[in-house]
């Protein structure tokens, strides 16, 4: 079983259907890729299944439940967490200070003692994880683009998520810094989280996932291991044009 399921969802806005009955699966302990070209339907997905934007039908579950009519803070307690494509950081407070605050509202949800944490301790952890120390006394809004991305991350990772959404994590990032986050999703991968991650970078889509799903226009055309995706007609077509399989 998929500790996260999407089944038969539809998604629209207005007359314009963004997801049409899409059904895929993300595996607790691995990375899944979502990839398709340019409004696809990716980020309609996360909205979807983070219940920022309603569904006209379909189920979305996590670890078996349905969770299609909870609400966004109720599905975060849950267990689920994304990241964003456009930047969503307190621009004014630190890298520290940003984690420390996710950090701080997760505790506010723990209700027995026992269940507490060490708030700080947890983001300095997370913040070295993700090779943030150097930067993590400087305002968030003026680091470059691909560390603030995983300052993003690292405020996700405060809630300790069972499924992870992250966005375009990748973007902006060189190819060094690329390296080191496949490390760190196999890392996430390997503590038992499921992580969702859409990219346009299919190297590092090929290299970070275990298994790939494809969206074109709303309808999900190919789902498999990297190598059997890269071989599809379908996806070949989707990225290339028709015609371009042959
Ligand atoms: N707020 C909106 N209002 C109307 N249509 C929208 C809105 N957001 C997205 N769409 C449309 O829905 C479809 C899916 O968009 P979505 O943003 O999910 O694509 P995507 O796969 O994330 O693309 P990208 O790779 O460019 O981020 C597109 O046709 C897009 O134009
Ligand atoms: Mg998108």
């Amino acid at each position: 079983m998929s500790l996260l399921a999407v089944e038969g969802v539809t998604a629209a806005f207005g007359g314009h259907t963004a997801l049409d009955r899409v059904s895929l699966g993300v595996e607790a302990g691995a990375v899944t890729g979502l990839i398709g070209p340019n409004g696809a339907g990716k980020t309609t997905l996360l909205n979807v299944v983070t219940g920022m934007m309603a569904l006209r039908a379909g189920t979305v579950r996590l670890a078996g439940a349905d969770i299609t009519s909870f609400t966004t803070h109720q599905r975060a307690r849950a267990g689920l967490a994304r990241t964003f494509q456009r930047l969503e950081l307190f621009g004014s407070l630190t890298v520290r200070e940003n984690v420390r605050v996710a950090a701080d509202i997760r505790n506010r949800w723990t209700w027995r003692r026992r269940g507490r944490r060490n708030a700080d301790a947890e983001a300095d952890r997370a913040i070295e994880m993700l090779g943030l120390a150097g930067v993590a006394d400087q305002p968030a809004g003026v680091i470059p683009t691909g560390r603030a991305r995983l300052v993003e991350l690292a405020r996700a990772l405060m809630i300790r998520p069972r499924a992870l959404l992250l966005d375009e994590p990748a973007a902006g990032q060189d190819d060094a810094d690329t390296d080191a986050f496949v490390e760190v999703l196999a890392a996430l991968a390997a503590e038992g989280m499921a992580v969702l991650l859409v990219e346009h970078d299919m190297g590092l889509v090929m290299r970070a996932c275990h298994r790939i799903h494809v969206l074109d226009l709303g309808v999900l055309i190919a789902s498999g291991s990297p190598v059997e995706v890269q071989r599809d007609p379908a996806v070949l077509s989707a990225y290339l044009g028709p015609g371009a399989a042959g």
